[in-house]
């Protein structure tokens, strides 16, 4: 479906690998309804007990792609590839385990809200300047980030855009191991195995008890996206894309 994401299937793993590295993983539709895919095939199949996202080395994503906000607001909505993303995290019932190395920015950051465990590197630096692009938070990080973090640091990193280096991501709880970019795959997968090695049931009635109710996140998502829609046909938004495509 696309060839920027690969998914392989080991059994009781699914690992899902965002790998554009010449756009700094920046996120396609096509690159969208391939993750949207499979985590629904994931979460179909009784053989996949954990699943893991993973970037590239030094970079987990630059978020969406700036050249297709364009288009997006020339017809006026995020499109439809976003939305079922966005969506099917917010319904996926399986533990959630992501390891970040780097460049973690937009929805690169805030899908981490949706997360069981995430392991960074020292060098990540989580990044949502959604403000200085004319936009607003996305993914339910406007519902997750302050239940997570409190209103003021959620206030800093999703309405100042203040980036959050993955110490101070580790203090506030939206991290739970920094290492070496080195050990950051290593110790991803390490944690899924752990999950995956517990009782399923006991752990999927766990992982539901402790997130919150998908219609609450589903619900925020929809708010979010018609406010996203609207501030893409936004004058802010458009000059903040031109600014970004036109640099030098
Ligand atoms: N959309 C589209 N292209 C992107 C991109 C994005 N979100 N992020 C990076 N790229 C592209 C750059 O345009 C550049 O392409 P080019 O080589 O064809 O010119 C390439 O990826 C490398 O990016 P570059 O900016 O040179 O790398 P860097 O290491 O100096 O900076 C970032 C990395 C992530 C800090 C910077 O690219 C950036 O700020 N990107 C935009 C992030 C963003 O605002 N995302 C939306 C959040 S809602």
């Amino acid at each position: 479906m696309s060839e920027f994401i690969k998914v392989s299937l080991e059994a009781p793993l699914c690992l899902i690998r965002i790998a554009r590295p010449e756009k700094k993983n920046a996120l396609t539709s096509p690159m969208y309804a391939a993750m949207t895919a499979a985590l629904a095939a994931a979460n179909a199949d009784a053989a996949i007990r954990v699943i893991c996202i993973l970037g590239a080395p030094g970079m987990f994503s630059a978020g969406n792609d700036i050249q297709e906000f364009m288009t997006f607001a020339k017809g006026g909505a995020l499109g439809p590839e976003v939305v079922e993303f966005l969506k099917s995290l917010a319904t996926n019932e399986k533990p959630l385990v992501a390891g970040v190395d780097g460049i973690a920015v937009g929805i690169g950051a805030t899908l981490l809200l949706h997360c069981d465990y995430v392991v960074a590197s020292e060098r990540t630096n989580l990044s949502t300047p959604f403000a200085s692009l004319g936009l607003v938070p996305e993914a339910g990080s406007s519902l997750l980030g302050p239940r997570l973090m409190g209103h003021a640091r959620a206030f800093a990193m999703l309405a100042m855009g203040r980036p959050m280096p993955a110490r101070q991501a580790e203090v506030v709880g939206l991290v739970n191991e920094v290492v070496a970019p080195e050990e950051v795959e290593r110790q991803a997968l390490a944690a899924a195995r752990d999950i995956a090695a517990r009782p399923a049931e006991a752990m999927a009635i766990a992982r539901a008890l402790l997130r919150p109710a998908p219609a609450e996140t589903l619900a925020r998502i929809e708010r979010e996206v018609v406010l996203f829609g609207e501030r893409l046909r936004s004058d802010e938004a458009r000059a903040a894309f031109n600014a970004f495509l036109s640099r030098k």
